[in-house]
């Protein structure tokens, strides 16, 4: 990696401002419903505490609209994170200001302190350089191992880093680098990217990047019959972005040209109503029925693209088959969490519905890499690059 990482550092009696994602899901009584955010946050700070490294974490949750919220207090995640780690966890109230400031400067070698919501103050999205250097002001040096808030230039991902001196990667950074960076550097061939999800409009410049390197793509979601109306398809209720037909063309031919397989569906379920009360019913392609809309991949095209998936040594999957919420629009999705896993390629899966996915069918396990950013798995994907990584102290 060409960023400098937790490795490069001597963390033993430094105080350590480190950003991390604990961006987790809370449920109405305030409890964390999947703490997958902590735990993947682990490994770097049981190196640096093992290390002697007095760490100070800070995150965002939700989105308050910079002001303070009971309900998106990270107080919950500073509770689990002392059951995980198996010892106490400082919390301040707030992250900047006299408390988090004696907070900081009492952690011994070894402790460790959660500060409040950076979100709680409007400054931190809006990077405002004062905020981000009260921020680094409570240490010396920065970790990053926030990925998935790298894609935001806020003062704790990028402002922060003009103050403090080195700003390294943390292993969990590290790893969603590598990992991804592998599925747009020099994957192993062939190389397999599914994309799904509801607009093609969301996801034309992860298709475009993905197509340089790509030798199949398998596209599900909603997204399939905006390509399969560009192809003259008629597609009944299905969902259709009228104003991308013509980029869907675009890249159907480029595809072409390139000699990548392209696949689209070739059945579908539809039903009368996106509900959960609506039967599902098989139709292909040629047949969908006028009024019917297509809601999942259909049985054939599981096989195919199960088929597609068994041939590749690479494979990156960014998005949902079918509207995988409701149980009987489900199938398709799960099928290819199953066929993802049983394949022996690499496999990298990234996005919100996508890892849900993976988690559903059973199969994390199986799974190579599933990272935990969602937007910024998605802009990485998309060639794009992240403010929060380009910050980070060059090798
Ligand atoms: C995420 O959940 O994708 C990250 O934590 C970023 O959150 P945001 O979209 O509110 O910036």
């Amino acid at each position: 990696m060409p960023k400098l990482s937790v490795r490069d550092l001597d963390p033993k009696g430094k105080r350590i401002f480190m950003r991390v994602d604990f961006n987790v899901p809370l449920n109405d009584a305030g409890e964390i419903t999947d703490d997958t955010r902590i735990q993947a946050s682990l490994p770097t700070i049981q190196y640096l505490l093992d290390r002697g490294g007095r760490l100070i974490l800070a995150s965002h949750l939700g989105r308050p609209k910079g002001k303070p919220n009971p309900k998106m207090s990270l107080k919950p995640a500073a509770v689990r994170l002392a059951q995980v780690l198996g010892k106490p966890v400082a919390f301040a109230e707030d992250c900047i200001g006299p408390d988090a400031e004696a907070a900081a400067k009492a952690l011994k070698d070894g402790e460790v302190l959660l500060l409040e919501n950076l979100r709680f103050h409007p400054e931190e999205e809006k990077n405002v350089p004062e905020f981000a250097q009260k921020l680094a002001g409570l240490a010396e040096v920065y970790v990053d191992d926030a990925f998935g808030s790298a894609h935001r230039a806020h003062a704790s991902t990028e402002g922060i880093t003009h103050d403090l001196s080195p700003c390294v990667a943390g292993l969990l950074m590290e790893k969603e680098l590598e990992y991804l960076g592998k599925a747009v550097g020099h994957p192993e061939r062939p190389y397999v990217a599914i994309v799904g999800g509801s607009k093609v409009s969301d996801k034309i410049e992860l298709l475009q990047n993905m197509m340089k390197f790509a030798d199949c793509v398998l596209i599900g979601g909603a997204m399939a019959y905006t390509f399969l109306k560009a192809q003259g398809v008629e597609v009944g209720l299905s969902r259709v972005e009228g104003d991308k037909l013509d980029l869907a063309r675009d890249l159907l031919q480029f595809a072409e040209r390139r000699s990548i397989e392209f696949r689209l569906p070739v059945d579908h379920i539809v039903a009368a109503k996106l509900d959960p009360s609506a039967a599902a019913e098989v139709a292909p392609t040629r047949s969908i029925p006028v009024d019917r809309l297509g809601v999942d991949i259909g049985p054939a095209t599981r096989a195919d693209y199960a088929a597609h998936i068994a041939k590749a040594k690479t494979i990156v999957w960014n998005g949902p088959m079918g509207v995988f919420e409701i149980p009987q629009f489900a199938e398709g999705t799960v099928a290819i969490a199953h066929a993802v896993a049983d394949s022996s390629a690499v496999s990298v899966v990234g996005g919100g519905d996508s890892v849900s996915a993976v988690k559903k069918a059973g199969v994390e396990a199986k799974i190579t890499h599933i990272s935990t950013g969602g937007g910024a798995s998605l802009e990485f994907l998309s060639g794009l690059t992240l403010p929060g990584v380009a910050a980070l102290t060059e090798k």
